[in-house]
């Protein structure tokens, strides 16, 4: 079978009006820097990158040296490529305004450089979410107000997961798309085009160790996958929890199942950030035939009040997901 790579893919959509060039150069300018992260994330303890910064992002989070770098990376292949009013990152308290000796372009990017980096030194899986809003000319792009968009305005969404082969999944709203790095060709291979998300699912991930801080819904839904065939469900279910959203994504992605982090007596508006995990994700997965809310209401339709906000999430087999909300609302 004759595969395409991730150009010829974007090139497809220009034509159908998908994308414009501009958007189209800026998938591929972040495709090249999840390249330059894999090899980084590849290198492990051969480079001197394992390890925490000595610093904390705005959070309060403890820095990985990787995540610095992932940052950089991302920041320098973004700045100059003129497609771009302005940058956003999690690891940084502010937006990042395009230099003035470039160019600016039309749209935002904002990322959570290196997901799950807490998996690093432990060689688990990590990856990269991207997602992309537009900005017209008479926004103030160093405005943290231009980034606060409905993820339902994303232009695009992707992850990249380092995991034993890099993967990208990307959307531009024509469904999901996954590509595989051929590290002997250095290019994104489409390899799972049109994924979609199984209907229903046996397997949920959770952070257990946050059961007593549950709210009743979650409690339940739990309560009711763990009692398996003997309880109402019926059936067993199954259990994972990487604590890397790539991962769990990804998994989902390819096999169905869902995926919970809700809010708790601790994280009171959740723990995920709405603009750089919650949104993309959720664009991804509803692109592949799932759903994402916050246990309320769909993610997408959330409008952002802060760059970093934090939100419930509750993601993927669509049936699920419609059971824990619905489990919200009784
Ligand atoms: O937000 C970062 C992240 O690492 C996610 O990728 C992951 O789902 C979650 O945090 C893990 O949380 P915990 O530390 O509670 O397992």
């Amino acid at each position: 079978m004759k595969r395409i790579g991730l150009t010829q893919f974007l090139i497809e959509r220009e034509r159908k009006g998908l994308v414009d060039a501009d958007l189209r150069l800026l998938i591929e300018t972040v495709a090249r820097a999840c390249k330059a992260i894999s090899t980084c994330v590849d290198k492990g303890p051969l480079s001197d990158s394992l390890g925490t910064a000595g610093s904390e992002n705005v959070q309060g989070e403890v820095q990985k040296k990787l995540d610095v770098i992932s940052n950089e990376i991302l920041l320098e292949a973004n700045e100059w490529g003129g497609n771009l009013a302005a940058l956003a990152s999690e690891e940084m308290e502010h937006p990042h305004p395009i230099p003035s000796h470039y160019p600016r372009g039309e749209y935002l990017l904002l990322f959570d450089p290196l997901d799950g980096s807490s998996n690093i030194d432990v060689n688990v899986s990590v990856g990269t979410i991207f997602s992309v809003l537009r900005c017209s000319e008479d926004v103030d792009s160093s405005d943290e107000k231009a980034f606060l968009q409905p993820g339902s305005a994303q232009a695009a969404a992707g992850f990249a997961l380092y995991g034993p082969t890099t993967m990208l999944v990307l959307t531009v709203g024509d469904g999901s798309h996954g590509f595989t790095l051929d590290r002997e060709t250095y290019t994104f291979v489409l390899t799972h085009p049109g994924i979609r998300v199984p209907e229903d699912t046996q397997e949920f991930a959770i952070n257990v160790s946050n059961m007593r801080r549950w709210e009743p819904p979650v409690k339940r839904y739990i309560d009711e996958c763990l009692a398996g065939k003997d309880g109402p469900r019926g059936r067993d279910f199954n259990m994972r929890w990487v604590a890397s959203m790539v991962a769990e994504a990804y998994r989902i992605l390819s096999r169905g199942g869902i995926f919970l982090y809700p809010r708790d007596s601790k994280h009171k508006e959740g723990r995920l950030r709405l603009l750089y995990e919650a949104n993309p994700m959720a664009f991804i997965v509803e692109q592949a035939g799932g759903a994402a809310t916050d246990g309320h209401g769909r993610i997408l339709d959330l409008r952002p009040q802060a760059l970093h906000q934090r939100v419930a999430v509750i993601l993927g087999s669509k049936k699920e997901v419609e059971r824990v909300t619905s489990y919200h609302a009784a």
